[in-house]
């Protein structure tokens, strides 16, 4: 995809509605920067009714963008509308970045990645965890499960407030290995599970957070959290305040980012401290 000749300037985008808050430019400029490229990478606000055509456009090679994000409201519509989304993404339902290779346009979804990424960074070994639990069940816990599936973990809690949600993500992924459950099976499911991941927003809308015992994991249990503003949640501060190994959500930020930056300008950048602190003074 990258062209090698001098002149050959490739240019990427987020495309979402509303966009402007997204941090994506933010991330793959610095890259740009950093690797010395001259390109770019720029936000496009797409509404709902004017999708198509932007796609369109995309694919008959004269947008000038070799691929880009996509993001709210798009995610799930973007899957029809690509040439090929890859086995990932169509599980999924939803793909996060596109890019155009030899005139198709192609989708895959990078949220699990970033999400396996971070916590390899982190908390290297965090996947022979044999049981985890999921807290939550919206679009963001279907990636979570996927990732921590693929890498291996033989059972996954999904705990829902709603539990008829948990209910349909484990009939998803089929039930054997990801397990529906009520809040009020948490105390005794903490018990065995060395991988807690929250994936709502519980504590940031004002309700209070209930009190979890997650001294009742096993040592060098890990608590982890997609939400990354703050970069404490009250969930990563309870387990913090508990003693427990705790990993903060921006990281998958970070990584989710790095293989759409690959894929439209060929070179791998870096997910590193710089750049963790660049997003930080951002917030
Ligand atoms: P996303 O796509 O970001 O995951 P979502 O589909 O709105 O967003 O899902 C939000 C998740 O956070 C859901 O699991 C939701 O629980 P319900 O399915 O019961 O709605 C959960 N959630 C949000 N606020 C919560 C709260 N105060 N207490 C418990 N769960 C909460």
């Amino acid at each position: 995809m990258h062209d090698s000749r001098e002149t050959f300037v490739n240019h990427a985008f987020v495309a979402g509605y509303p966009v402007r808050h997204s941090r994506s430019p933010l991330i793959h400029s610095h890259w740009l920067k950093t690797l010395g490229l001259d390109g770019s990478y720029t936000t496009r606000e797409v509404t709902p009714a004017i999708f198509s055509d932007f796609i369109a456009l995309l694919k008959s090679g004269q947008s000038g963008f070799v691929g880009g994000n996509v993001t709210i409201p798009h995610k799930e519509t973007v899957i029809a509308h690509v040439d090929e989304a890859d086995a990932l993404s169509r599980e999924m339902g939803a793909a996060n970045t596109v890019w155009l290779e030899e005139g198709r346009l192609k989708a895959t979804n990078t949220d699990g990645l970033g999400f396996a990424a971070n916590l390899d960074e982190r908390a290297p070994g965090w996947n022979n965890a044999e049981t985890a639990i999921v807290l939550g069940a919206g679009g963001a816990s279907r990636a979570v499960i996927q990732a921590v599936r693929d890498r291996g973990v033989r059972t996954i809690h999904v705990v829902n407030r709603t539990l008829p949600r948990a209910r349909e993500l484990s009939d998803r992924f089929g039930r054997t290995r990801v397990i529906a459950h009520a809040m009020d099976a948490l105390p005794e499911l903490l018990t065995d599970a060395s991988l807690f991941i929250n994936t709502t927003s519980l504590g940031m809308d004002g309700t209070a957070v209930p009190d979890f015992d997650f001294t009742r994991m096993p040592d060098n249990a890990v608590v982890t959290d997609i939400v990354y503003v703050p970069l404490v949640t009250p969930i990563l501060a309870q387990a913090g305040a508990q003693g427990r190994r705790i990993v903060d959500g921006l990281g998958m930020l970070l990584h989710q980012a790095a293989p759409g930056f690959e894929k439209w300008f060929g070179q791998k950048p870096l997910v590193d401290e710089t750049l963790r602190a660049l997003v930080i003074a951002d917030m």
